[in-house]
């Protein structure tokens, strides 16, 4: 299969493909944030980094496109500049994009994440989308919490059968914790011999919190769950 992952971020779709056993033959990805490409690059050398989805332009066969465009503008949370934001606007060129990818192969798949929104953006996203695509789609609304410890509503559109909303699990912060971390994120036995109050002791604390952090990090992987459920379809 070949991919292309549009705000690819630190690769999750990469990772959710790898954990179906979904074989990869080529993996383009466009993303910005040289942290995030970093992590990608280490985890996937074979990666190939396109750079600012402005610059992309399509040439090849893709079979799955992949995107979760920036959501600041869009989310309830943001400052409300809907699609015509200059973060969340990059949408658009993912749909350009995509047009560019349909003509090359009409069967081209898409897996399109965002926030929960308002209905008037939501709707201009449906419309842009169908349009690019030539059918009507929808998005669907999911909670990652019923897959994992994690309360995410997203929207997830995509130009395949609907699939059924995942049974909730049930899960829970103490059931994604981590039961052994790397003592280099642990107070360590120094300090607490050395201990004598005060400001020290917010230190243990801060190094506990970064133990903890470590672990609630597992809990983001509730959105690549959904994912790789949804592409499991
Ligand atoms: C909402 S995040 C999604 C990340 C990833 N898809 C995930 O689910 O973890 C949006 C991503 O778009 C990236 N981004 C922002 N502007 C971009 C641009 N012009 N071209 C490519 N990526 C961009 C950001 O760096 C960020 O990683």
């Amino acid at each position: 299969m070949i991919v292309l992952s549009l705000f690819d971020g630190m690769s999750a779709t990469q990772q959710a493909l790898k954990e179906l056993g979904v074989p990869v033959s080529l993996y383009y990805a466009s993303e910005v944030d040289s942290y995030a490409i970093k992590i990608t690059q280490k985890n996937f050398p074979n990666t190939i980094q396109l750079g600012d989805v402005c610059n992309v332009s399509i040439a090849d066969h893709i079979d799955l496109i992949v995107a979760g465009s920036p959501c600041q503008d869009l989310s309830f949370a943001g400052k409300g500049k809907g699609l015509d934001g200059e973060r969340s606007g990059l949408f658009f060129e993912a749909i350009r994009i995509i047009k560019e990818a349909k003509a090359i192969n009409p069967n081209v798949k898409v897996l399109i994440e965002n926030v929960k929104m308002k209905s008037e953006y939501m709707d201009a996203m449906s419309d842009a989308l169908s349009e690019a695509l030539g059918e009507r789609v929808t998005p669907q609304l999911l909670n990652s919490g019923l897959v994992s410890a994690q309360n995410r509503q997203r929207l997830y559109w995509y130009n395949w059968e609907t699939i059924e909303e995942p049974e909730d699990r049930g899960l829970v912060l103490k059931d994604i914790l981590e039961t052994t971390v790397d003592d280099k994120y642990l107070a360590g036995q120094k300090l607490l011999d050395n201990y004598v109050g005060g400001d020290q002791l917010n230190l243990a604390i801060s190094l506990r919190l970064i133990q903890y952090t470590i672990t609630i990090r597992k809990a983001q992987r509730s959105v690549l769950e959904l994912m790789a459920m949804l592409l499991a379809t």
